[in-house]
């Protein structure tokens, strides 16, 4: 019986993942779970330390796990994220950050124009390099000749296997969006293994688009995507915009992957969302929807598919919060979900 490890963290992050814990629950797959109910910001601001080498060990010996969300007001240092997230991401090399967009219902698209509701793609965001490095530094700090620096790094073998993720993900093609037109070594490099993998995969539509236009199309054009594959920061921009155009952050999912070890890290794209935890009203569709993506993962492609009609069927019938234009509660979006699932 496969374990799976559940980080609730923050905010919404415990209302969201409750939810989607009672639709695994439900679909009677006989999982286990191990939640780490105790990685959270008041443990940060008391210790110094958001997650320690046992939770660590508990998350890699598990097949996959599932997070709520990190972050809080009373935290501004980027060490908490780094402590949490990115450590897990760059620990167990969760070189895949998988983002899959497809607009629920047509009453959540903010475009107009029937041709630009169209939205069914994925990102594929790379997940342990670019911006995200910590590699950098602050001369004279806290003067006024102050400089910082933050590396955006790439290597061949990470922009590699990312893109290689992508041709094996094309189910219409792969578009690479990065901006070697302004940013010269990353640029070259991203370019190579572009050109190297067009001749990889000749059969695969392929086309390259700079972030900037990527980020224009996307919203007039979202017709003409399937799969996105760019660099982390890229990616992490162009997933919540995707996803506003697809009904709301609230709705968007995502799995953190290792096609080689086969671990994934299932969270939904938002945050903590302080401005709405506490209410009983956060969407728990993007926890749902990446509990999912963790199913598929685990080998059960129909739970997974059962899981997405029930929540097309909820959203489409208004059984929903209000972000996407119910008027259930958290915990009544969860139940709505389940009941469509039968
Ligand atoms: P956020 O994603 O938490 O919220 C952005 C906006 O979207 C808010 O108005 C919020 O109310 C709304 N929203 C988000 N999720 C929703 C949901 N499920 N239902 C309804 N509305 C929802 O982004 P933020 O405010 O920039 O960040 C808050 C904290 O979360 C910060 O500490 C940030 O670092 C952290 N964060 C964590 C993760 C993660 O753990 N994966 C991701 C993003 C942000
Ligand atoms: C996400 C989040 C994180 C990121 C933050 C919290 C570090 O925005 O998962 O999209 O930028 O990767
Ligand atoms: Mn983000």
């Amino acid at each position: 019986m496969p374990t799976i490890t559940v980080v609730p963290g923050d905010g919404i992050g415990p209302e969201v993942t409750r939810e989607a814990v009672a639709v695994l629950d439900a679909l009677g797959l006989g999982l286990t779970v191990d939640v780490l109910d105790h990685v959270h910001a008041d443990r940060f601001l008391a210790t110094g330390t958001a997650l320690t080498d046992d939770d660590v060990s508990r998350i890699r010996a598990s097949a996959a796990t599932l997070l709520g969300a990190v972050g809080d007001p009373r935290v501004t240092s980027p060490d908490y994220a780094r402590g949490v997230l990115l450590r897990l991401r760059a620990e167990l090399d969760l070189y895949v950050n998988l983002r899959p967009v497809r607009l629920l219902h047509e009453r959540l698209s903010p475009l107009r124009d029937g041709r630009r509701r169209d939205l069914d793609c994925v990102i594929v965001r790379e997940n342990t390099e670019g911006l995200y490095s910590g590699i950098g530094g602050t001369l004279r700090a806290g003067t006024r000749d102050e400089v910082a620096v933050d590396a955006d790094v790439s290597t061949w073998l990470g922009v590699s296997r990312v893109i290689d993720y992508a041709f094996g993900a094309a189910r219409r093609g792969v578009c690479m969006v990065d901006k070697s037109n302004a940013v010269p070594a990353g640029g070259r490099l991203w370019q190579r293994c572009w050109r190297d993998a067009l001749a990889r995969y000749p059969q695969v539509p392929a086309r390259h688009l700079y972030v900037d236009v990527a980020a224009m199309n996307l919203v007039a054009q979202p017709e003409t995507f399937d799969v996105i594959v760019t660099n982390n920061s890229y990616g992490d921009i162009l997933s919540d915009l995707a996803a506003t155009l697809a009904g709301g952050l609230g709705a968007a999912a995502s799995g953190n992957l290792n096609p080689a070890t086969g671990f994934g890290l299932y969270e939904p794209v938002h945050g903590s969302a302080p401005d709405i935890a506490g209410q009983g009203i956060a969407n728990p569709v993007g926890a749902v929807l990446s509990a999912a993506l963790l199913v598929e993962h685990l080998g059960h492609p129909d739970a997974a598919e059962a899981v997405r009609g029930a929540v097309r069927s909820t959203v489409e019938t208004g059984r929903c919060t209000p972000d996407l234009g119910g008027s259930l509660t958290t915990a009544g979006a969860g139940a709505a979900i389940r009941a469509a699932l039968g």
